[in-house]
């Protein structure tokens, strides 16, 4: 695979090392520098700017064109024509189903949503009070529990089946933190509905009547999901393949992603753009918030703009924000003085030279927050449906990790302590 030599010439090194480059389907070439350690050489690339940390098949990103491609297949495509169940399957296993595969994987899905009932009792132990990405990385990480001692990570099927156990179980365990919260009883999956469907009435249903989510929120949720559903080596799916690599349960995998998801510069921007909005509070104070943004003294950030990887439109905040629009317009709360504040932050944000300099377009989660606040969920609640969106996308690279070859993640580190010294007699 490789088809070309980088050459390194270091001062005070005599011999120049030289490195092979590789051509990828399309990307980048990258120069593999594994042999460096042998010349005592580390590189430093805090943040891994520039850094390929793995070899993957799964998704492509072209930050400066504004491309988005999973197995191949534009992001755009797969938000009109497929459904974010069928976009899992094809991540996870490479190829769109054909009807009998997509039928046998929305059976196996359906049977695994129920979750072990001592899972209840286990949340019983959190405070109310809890933020729900807390009692989601404990109660995903539970699961390792319940699926440990007969699981065989270095088998395919065992694989596929954790892999369908956490994406079925995800949305069941989503609400049950969200009950918990508001001291509701939990919902069991209703299993004839799909999967966004059975979530909303998960969330919003009660034992005492019944619950019918409308089509068009239940639509554009699956929409959401599908939008979030794999984003190549992001923090969290990094986190997930460096904690898998040590050979670990692959639960216990999952919840080392839904914590490095929950920050604001990764999936807590949804949530902490909501915040913003309210602490914005009138169309008045938008030009304030904006001037902060810009100021170099103030750390204040405009939550919702900006991505590390695309200097271009996000592909996904185009389809978002139709269905941004949809959902406003179904719910008939366009004129709400939240959203206006919004749909204005957004106009200006597009026309101001420092944003338009810097490429700080809208991100998804400024769209997303503002959907899922019309539908009625709460913000914090946010990052917990980026996680369930995200669910696939980090199985799919566990799957694909282990599926080859690997070795344990270890990166090194420009060291700048104390060098050798004795202890004080
Ligand atoms: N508001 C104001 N200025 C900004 C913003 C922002 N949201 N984002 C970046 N900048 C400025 C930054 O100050 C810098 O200016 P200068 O060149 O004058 O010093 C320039 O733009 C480049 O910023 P950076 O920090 O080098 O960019 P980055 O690629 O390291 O950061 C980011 C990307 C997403 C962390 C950042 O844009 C940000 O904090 N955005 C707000 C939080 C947010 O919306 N996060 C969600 C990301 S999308 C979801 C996901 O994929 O997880």
């Amino acid at each position: 695979m490789s088809d070309k030599m980088a050459r390194l010439k270091i001062d005070g090194i005599e011999e120049e090392i030289v490195l092979p480059v590789y051509s990828g389907s399309t990307g980048p070439v990258v120069i593999d520098i594994r042999k460096l350690v042998n010349e005592g050489v580390f590189t430093y690339d805090p943040g891994f700017l520039s850094t390929a940390s793995c070899e993957s098949e799964i998704t492509y990103i072209d930050g400066e064109a504004g491309v988005l491609l999973h197995r191949g297949y534009p992001i755009e495509q797969l938000a009109e024509k497929s459904n974010f169940l069928e976009t899992s399957y094809l991540l996870l296993n490479g190829e769109l189903p054909s009807p009998e595969e997509m039928n046998d994987f929305e059976n196996s899905i359906r049977y695994h949503t129920m979750v072990d009932e001592s899972i209840h009792q286990f949340l019983l132990g959190f405070p109310r009070t809890a933020h729900p990405m807390a009692m989601l990385c404990g109660v995903v990480s539970a699961l390792s529990a319940f699926y440990h001692d007969d699981l065989d990570i270095e088998k395919d099927d065992h694989r596929l089946l954790a892999a369908h156990r956490v994406i079925a179980k995800m949305p069941t365990l989503a609400a049950m933190c969200y009950k918990h919260g508001i001291g509701q009883p939990s919902m069991y999956p209703l299993n004839p509905l799909g999967l966004a469907e059975n979530f909303l009435r998960m969330m919003f249903g009660t034992p005492c009547e019944e619950y019918k989510a409308s089509p068009i929120l239940a639509n554009a949720l699956d929409t959401l999901f599908l939008l979030h559903a794999d984003h190549e080596q992001n923090a969290s799916t990094s986190t997930v393949r460096l904690a898998s690599s040590s050979g670990s349960n692959p639960y216990a995998c999952i919840a080392s992603g839904i914590a490095a998801l929950w920050g604001p510069a990764h999936g807590g921007a949804n949530e902490a753009v909501l915040d913003m909005l309210g602490e914005i509070g009138d169309e008045s104070r938008i030009s304030e918030f904006i001037g902060r943004a810009k100021d170099k003294h103030d750390p204040f950030r405009l939550m919702g703009f900006g991505h590390r990887v695309y200097k271009n439109y996000d592909p996904r905040a185009t389809v978002i924000r139709g269905i941004c629009d949809e959902v406003l317009d179904e719910l008939g709360v366009g004129n709400d003085p939240l959203f206006r504040i919004a749909k204005r932050l957004e106009k200006i944000a597009l026309e101001d030279d420092y944003f338009i300099e810097r490429k700080l377009f809208p991100n998804v989660d400024f769209y997303s927050g503002i959907i899922l606040k019309a539908i009625g969920i709460p913000t914090s609640m946010f990052t917990v449906i980026f996680a369930m969106g995200r669910t696939p996308g980090w199985i799919a690279h566990w799957h694909e990790m282990l599926s080859e070859p690997y070795r344990i993640g270890r990166p090194r580190q420009l060291y700048t302590g104390k060098t050798h010294r004795d202890y004080p007699a």
